[in-house]
């Protein structure tokens, strides 16, 4: 069970991008009730994550976690047990120093205990912070509480989020299934920080970010690259480019929106099952940067069956036209993979967000890209 956890990327809700630590039962219980209405969870979302601010400020008298009484009068026990009952997976929040990053406490010399606690409440998800950790080592600390999670019993997806800064990458891959590579996301498309914020990347900053690392992500261990801020504030085409990018990338999808009030668009963006089929793709190849001139760039990833997707970036804020004659080129990637030749093997082309079949790869590809915006293509063997 533990071995079959995040075979493919882990899909859900995380409260902090929209509600930060301002989360309680009656709000969240309306969140679970739109992840189910607005088809989230039958477009293959599962997990159902509080972050930040659920915890008392003190532990119990015998050093148990408690949540807090007035943002959960039922205790989290009954609240996981709700999540549970809609038929998703709950996830939780800690961290790995003394205290969380909104000063709550942290689970360091707890984490037998923690876990344990967590197991009893039914958690199937954890996510672990890295802030208040001064001369604590982070593998050993993400080590012990991969381990305090197995002793408990449960399994649990264990997400790392120290930020990339001790490249987990190099030596996490059995202690989780996931880890964070960058600083926070924010809802800016391209270095975009007008939110004041140090620490917030923007989403093409944090792609620039992941094409070193990408030999480092497979089934059950994958990099990163934050939270979606897909129906953030963000214009369409760019919701659109971000989670195109983010299912190349085989990312994690933990949605960070206001599910209550999503717009069409961006319920069509976060529900789009052959784009969320891209992320989860059984091969587990992250995808790659192949070309990029003059902001315009193109991704690859290889799927199973011998079939690939593309994604044309246009990253720049001018329209551009894409032109592409395939025959030209050659796919040649050794991490991926990959080697192919346009010229010898003929693809059928579908448009993953128009959903048509668009003809074969014996033709260029031409289209208009506006702005912030991608087109994303499955190529199929003939
Ligand atoms: C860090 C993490 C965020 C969020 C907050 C909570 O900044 O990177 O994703 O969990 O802490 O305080």
């Amino acid at each position: 069970k533990f071995e079959e956890l995040g075979q493919t990327p882990p899909m859900g809700w995380n409260s902090w991008n929209t509600f930060q630590t301002k989360i309680d039962e009656p709000l969240l219980k309306e969140m679970v009730d739109a992840y189910i209405a607005s088809g989230m969870r039958d477009a293959g979302y599962t997990y159902f994550v509080l972050d930040d601010g659920w915890m008392a400020m003190d532990r119990d008298n015998n050093g148990n976690l408690v949540a807090d009484p007035k943002k959960f009068p039922n205790g989290m026990k009954e609240f996981a047990d709700y999540v549970h009952s809609k038929g998703l997976k709950f996830g939780i929040y800690n961290c790995a120093g003394t205290k969380t990053c909104a000063g709550y406490p942290g689970t360091h010399g707890y984490e037998y205990q923690d876990a344990r606690l967590y197991a009893s409440w039914g958690v199937d998800y954890l996510k672990f912070d890295w802030c208040n950790t001064d001369s604590i080592n982070a593998r050993d600390a993400y080590t012990t509480m991969s381990k305090a999670i197995r002793a408990a019993g449960r399994p649990m997806i264990f997400s790392l989020c120290e930020w990339g800064n001790h490249q987990p990458w190099l030596w996490a891959k059995n202690v989780g299934q996931l880890w964070r590579t960058t600083s926070d996301i924010h809802a800016g498309f391209d270095k975009d920080l007008s939110n004041g914020s140090w620490s917030s990347y923007s989403v093409m900053h944090i792609l620039d970010l992941q094409n070193p690392i990408r030999q480092y992500a497979g089934p059950g261990h994958w990099n990163d690259p934050d939270m979606l801020e897909v129906g953030n504030g963000m214009t369409y085409s760019e919701d659109k480019a971000h989670f195109s990018l983010w299912c190349m990338l085989a990312a994690p999808l933990i949605a960070g929106n206001d599910l209550r009030k999503m717009s069409e668009q961006t319920k069509a963006i976060l529900t789009n099952k052959e784009v969320i089929a891209v992320d989860q793709d059984s091969l587990g190849v992250q995808g790659f940067k192949y070309y990029s001139f003059d902001g315009l760039e193109i991704y690859v990833k290889p799927l199973k069956d011998n079939s690939l997707a593309i994604c044309f970036l246009n990253r720049s804020s001018r329209q551009q036209n894409i032109y592409f004659d395939w025959k030209e080129h050659t796919l040649v990637d050794a991490i991926a993979k990959l080697d192919i030749d346009f010229g010898k093997t003929n693809y059928s082309l579908r448009d993953l967000w128009t959903k048509k079949n668009i003809g074969t790869t014996q033709h260029a590809f031409k289209q208009i890209i506006g702005a912030h915006d991608a087109v994303m293509l499955k190529l199929s063997k003939q």
